[in-house]
């Protein structure tokens, strides 16, 4: 994998760094790129896949459960009277509520071992896809100008009070699972020391030893 321009080490003060947006976006990405190859292999039914599967299922929803439940709301007050600005933002919830049935008929696929599970990971792939960019390129310019880099601030403490130490534990090793190591290092540099130590002692390892996605 390339470096990336995504994973941004110095910023202005006056505005917000997206970095963990920006990841979280690609890890889903690289997840259902993974998905999609074992899928075709007929590999589907390999057990690390199906881990590797259960695991993006819970980094998506709670990306998704976050942004629904404090950031459009949020960025919906800052934007009040402003059209285009709340039609975009119903688009993004919209776009989230269209990935959940996609993910379960992805499910029941799996478990069925139908044949059609490759054309519907494409489907999933094709349809998170739009959405990423979406938010990428239109709802991030907008937090951008709306809200402050404090404002920002609570919606990481937000995301990590719904992913506790728990989910951290595994966040942090999913993110850089698969990066260019000059994007892990400036990555990890972002992180409170505490959390930068575990991750090396412990959680790190303890991802890496699942395997996930390999068949
Ligand atoms: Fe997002």
């Amino acid at each position: 994998m390339t470096e990336t321009q995504r994973i941004v080490t110095a910023n202005r003060p006056d505005t917000i760094n997206f970095t963990e947006m920006y990841v979280t976006h690609d890890g889903f990405r690289r997840d259902l790129a993974r998905f999609a190859a074992a899928v075709s292999a007929g590999r589907g039914d390999a057990p690390a896949v199906r881990q590797g599967w259960q695991n993006f299922k819970r980094q998506l929803d709670v990306h998704h459960t976050v942004e629904d439940a404090w950031l459009w709301p949020r960025l919906k007050n800052l934007v009040a009277g402003r059209p285009d600005d709340l039609l975009l933002l119903e688009e993004m919830e919209a776009e989230h509520a269209v990935l959940d049935p996609l993910l379960a008929e992805v499910e029941r696929a799996l478990h069925a071992g139908a044949a059609e599970l490759p054309v519907l990971v494409q489907k999933l792939r094709d349809t998170l896809e739009v959405h990423l960019r979406h938010e990428e390129d239109a709802a991030l310019p907008l937090i951008q100008s709306v809200m402050t880099p404090a404002d920002w601030k609570g919606f990481s403490r937000a995301m990590a009070r719904k992913q506790k130490l728990g989910g951290a534990s595994i966040w942090v090793p999913w993110i850089t699972d698969g990066m260019a190591p000059a994007d892990a290092r400036k990555f990890l540099a972002r992180l409170p020391a505490p959390l930068r130590l575990l991750n090396r002692l412990s959680w790190d390892g303890r991802y890496r030893s699942r395997g996930l996605w390999s068949y």
